[in-house]
This record gives C-alpha cells, sequence and structure tokens, in this order.
C-alpha cells in the first residue's frame, strides 16, 4: 500500500472514530433502552382445533444445572441442544464475568473453556435474574474451595429457602455465611471433604448443587432422600462424561466419589419434559391432535396417565408422542409431587384443563409454597376457581372468553397462552419474558399446528410492533465458531 494513502486512512479512522463510537454507543443505548422499555406480548385469537407436529427443544432445567456444572471442568467442554432462551442467555453472560471462553458453534451449540476462570464471585445484577445461578456456589466451592453469589431470584411462587442446600455444603467441611444478600461459601481446610447428606425434604437444586461441590470433592458423598428427576440424571451423567464417578441419580441414595481432574467432552442436553407436557396439554384442551417429537416419553408418565384419565388419547413410540382429543374433557383430581409424580411447572397448565372439564376438578399443590398466583389471571377469562392454601377447586365452564391477562411466571404465563388457544375471542398475554425464560419459539411452534398467535413488541410509550422472539442475546458477546 503506498505510503500516502496508508497515511490517509490511519488520519480519517482517527478523526472519525470518536464520531464512530458515539453513534455506535447511541445505538446501543437506545437499543438497551428500547428492550428496556419492551413490553411485549402475546395477542391470541382463540378456539382452534390444533394438529401437526411439533419439535422439542433441549430441557431447560437440565441446560442451566450441566452449563454451571461445566465450570468444574479443566478442559473444554461442548454442550449441543441448548434451547434459545432467556436463561441460557444468563448462563452465558454469568461465564463471561467468571472469564470463560465460549465460543458460539451454531444456534443450539456452545462451546465453554472453563480452564481461564479465576473469579468465583458472582454479580447480583445476574444472580437476581434466576434461581439456578445458585449452581455456581456448589461448582466454584468445589473447584476453587470458596464462592461468593447472591441469593439468588426466580419465579416467585412463595418463599424459596435454600437451607438443604447450605447443610449439604456444610457437611462437606465448608463455611457458610449469608450477609449482604451473598452467600460465602469457603471450605474449611481449602478442600471439601466427602461426607453424608440427607435431605429433610426432597429438592432437586440441592440434590445438584450436593453433587456438584462432591464431584472434586476428598472420598466419598453419599445423598440420601435424593431428587429423582430427570435433570438431576443427566447433571450426574454429564458429569460422569468428563471422568467423573457419581453412581444412583435417579433413585433416592445417590453417591458421589471425589475425582481430581474432569476433561473435556460433548454432551447432548435432554429434551424437555416440561415443554412437551405443555403441548400435550395445549393440544388435549383444544381439542387437537398433535405429534410431539424428539421426547423421552418415560419422562412424561404422570402427564400422560392424566390426560387420558382426562379423555385424551395417547399414543406413544420410541422417541414421540401422540395426543388426540375429541369432545370435553372428564374432570380429574391431581396432585403435584417431586419425580415420577405430577409436576409441579405442570400444574398451571393442568389448571387450564380442570377450568374447562366437565365437573368438579381439585388440584393439591404438594412441592411449592404458593403457586396459584394464576387462577387470578383465569377468572378473568371466566374460569369458576377457589384457592383454599395449596389447593385449588375448579368448576368445569363449556367455555373461557378472551380477555387482557399477566404472565405472573414462566408456567403460568404459559397456562395463560393455554387458556388464549382455547377461549373465545381475542386474548392479550402481557409480560411474555416471564415465559420466553423457558420456552423457545413458543409462538412459532403453535402457528405451525394452526394457532392464531402474534407476538407484538409494545414500548412504554405506546408503540406497538409484529415482532419475533429475541435469540439468546449472548450471541453479541460470543464468538462465533468458522
Ligand atoms: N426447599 C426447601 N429448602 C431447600 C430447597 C428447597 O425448603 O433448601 C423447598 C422449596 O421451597 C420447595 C421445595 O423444597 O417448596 C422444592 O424445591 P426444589 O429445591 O426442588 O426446587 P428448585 O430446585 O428451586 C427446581 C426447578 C423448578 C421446579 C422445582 C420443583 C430448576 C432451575 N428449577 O427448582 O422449575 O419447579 O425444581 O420441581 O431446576 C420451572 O421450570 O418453571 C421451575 C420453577
Amino acid at each position: 500500500m503506498e505510503m500516502w494513502y496508508y497515511k490517509f486512512v490511519c488520519a480519517a479512522r482517527t478523526a472519525l472514530s470518536p464520531f464512530v463510537n458515539t453513534v455506535a454507543h447511541r445505538l446501543r443505548l437506545e437499543k438497551s433502552t428500547r428492550e428496556g422499555n419492551r413490553m411485549d406480548k402475546f395477542v391470541i385469537n382463540g378456539c382452534r382445533r390444533l394438529s401437526g407436529e411439533v419439535e422439542i427443544s433441549g430441557n431447560k432445567n437440565a441446560s442451566v444445572a450441566i452449563l454451571a456444572a461445566v465450570s468444574l471442568c479443566d478442559e473444554p467442554c461442548r454442550i449441543e441442544n441448548l434451547s434459545q432462551i432467556g436463561d441460557v442467555d444468563v448462563f452465558m453472560q454469568i461465564y463471561e464475568k467468571l472469564g470463560a471462553k465460549i465460543t458460539h458453534i451454531d444456534a443450539k451449540t456452545i462451546e465453554i473453556d472453563p480452564s481461564c476462570i479465576k473469579n468465583a464471585e458472582i454479580p447480583y445484577k445476574l444472580t437476581k435474574l434466576m434461581r439456578a445461578s445458585y449452581y455456581f456456589i456448589g461448582t466454584l466451592l468445589g473447584r476453587f474451595g470458596r464462592a461468593k453469589v447472591c441469593m439468588p431470584g426466580g419465579c416467585d411462587f412463595g418463599s424459596r429457602p435454600i437451607d438443604q442446600h447450605i447443610k449439604g455444603f456444610e457437611a462437606l467441611g465448608a463455611a457458610v455465611s449469608v450477609e449482604h444478600g451473598f452467600i460465602e461459601t469457603i471450605a474449611k481446610n481449602g478442600r471439601l471433604a466427602g461426607n453424608s447428606v440427607y435431605f429433610d425434604n426432597i429438592t432437586v437444586g440441592g440434590t445438584i448443587n450436593v453433587i456438584l461441590a462432591a464431584t472434586k470433592a476428598d472420598g466419598l458423598t453419599v445423598i440420601e432422600n435424593a431428587a429423582k428427576e430427570p435433570h438431576v440424571v443427566d447433571v450426574a451423567n454429564f458429569l460422569n462424561s468428563t471422568g467423573a464417578d457419581i453412581r444412583g441419580a435417579g433413585t433416592d441414595v445417590i453417591k458421589i466419589r471425589g475425582v481430581p481432574y474432569l476433561h473435556g467432552t460433548t454432551y447432548g442436553v435432554i429434551p424437555d419434559q416440561i415443554e412437551a407436557g405443555t403441548f400435550m396439554a395445549i393440544a388435549a384442551a383444544t381439542g387437537g391432535d398433535v405429534l410431539i417429537k424428539n421426547i423421552i416419553p418415560k419422562h412424561l408418565e404422570s402427564i400422560s396417565a392424566k390426560l387420558t384419565e382426562m379423555g385424551a388419547e395417547i399414543i406413544s413410540g420410541d422417541d414421540w408422542l401422540r395426543v388426540r382429543c375429541a369432545g370435553r374433557l372428564a374432570r380429574v383430581n391431581i396432585k403435584t409431587q417431586p419425580h415420577p409424580g405430577f409436576p409441579t411447572d405442570m400444574q398451571p397448565q393442568a389448571g387450564v384443563l380442570c377450568a374447562v372439564a366437565s365437573g368438579t376438578s381439585v388440584i393439591s399443590e404438594g412441592v411449592t409454597e404458593n403457586r396459584f398466583r394464576y387462577t387470578e389471571e383465569l377468572a378473568r377469562m371466566g374460569a369458576m376457581v377457589k384457592v383454599d392454601g395449596k389447593t385449588a377447586v375448579f368448576e368445569g365452564v363449556e367455555n373461557l372468553t378472551g380477555a387482557t391477562v399477566r404472565a405472573t411466571d414462566l408456567r403460568a404465563g404459559v397456562a395463560m397462552v393455554m387458556a388464549g388457544l382455547v377461549a373465545k375471542g381475542t386474548t392479550e398475554v402481557e409480560d411474555i419474558h416471564f415465559i420466553e425464560r423457558g420456552y423457545e419459539f413458543l409462538e412459532k411452534k403453535l402457528t405451525m399446528l394452526g394457532a392464531d398467535i402474534k407476538r407484538i413488541s409494545a414500548y412504554k410509550n405506546g408503540e406497538e410492533t409484529p415482532s419475533g422472539q429475541i435469540p439468546i442475546t449472548a450471541g453479541k458477546a460470543l464468538k462465533k465458531a468458522n
């Protein structure tokens, strides 16, 4: 290159760079203000029978636990079948803060090199966004002998203590203090040591967190009264594929023999049984005929059993289920329980089924403290439901009627979408960011089944535009693989 031309380019770049940076900064600011001001909603015209095929995405709760487990490893791990959902996005932001190297392989695959993590502290603004951030207490404690993480956020359905996690960390030799909103854990002897941990109540998060902390501890840890959810098994399978020694996951006694080193791996997350269950419920509620693909039917047995009891016909194959329903659903009684019982994460969706079934149905919540907030929204659509403590009694009505309702949390939100699909007229579901924490491309999947649903970007200034789900925004911070 000619010298004069090179000098000209350098001078032009220097002169223009403040302007370019300012414009870029303005655009970023404007975009983030617009995103901050977004109040996106779904607009649904209901009463359509849904039919066709739907492909189920990767399991949200397994994804976040496995992504956290990667931080225990000593070599890069490639995680496949991740959903493009808000919770995965938050985890990528946490990894950035921790200093890990992230490579975005494709829309569903991310490679994380955790060997460069030096920092064992996660800021409040990220942990408050989701409950599963508490898994970093187990992993960072297990790897560095200490961790400082804010008390977790997540869906609000009553008090959600983490005393059983803390009890587990203490049993492994950690000193735990909770001050100024942070949980600080320090291994008393610099390293954790295996021990017995008995949970007073079944806890999914507690079970996974103690597995994570014990994976690199010295000696044997035995967890009794462990949770048996599919994602507990998936985390154990992932860790075993990196050289961990975990046995018994999926039963109520799990044994973990600590290992010093975890190598890299490529691992695919299991399908999301709650997303699958939601589509099963939608098929039944709309009197539809839906083939649900990429699932593990065994994980859906309790949901299949209840839908069959209500009159739906369910045919299953190796990795698919077909749900067909004609006529009005029959009444049912449901009690949510830890796996393999009926999942609490399907309780609001079951509530919509009960709202339109013939006769009186009773739902008892056996896992969480208060998960019936959605019934107030459902009542605005004409449902007849009374809640007394942990029990809701539904007098089934023939029709729900469209209304403007709110997503009060993730599963409550998807239940409102379901109600909108069933109702006569137009339903607007607001605060759909809750739903997009855990459902990938919900409106697109429903549209493919024949639903009339549109995602509208609404701004606080009253402006409204049709829009699509924002893909993993962490993509902007990720390096694209060639
Ligand atoms: N509990 C305690 N002490 C503890 C931990 C839990 O008392 O130390 C209580 C909770 O308050 C709750 C019950 O035990 O009443 C069960 O809590 P669990 O620990 O099993 O729930 P979690 O780990 O916080 C996970 C899922 C939830 C799901 C529950 C129950 C993740 C990230 N979250 O939460 O998923 O509802 O298990 O199955 O895995 C969702 O996907 O919408 C969702 C909320």
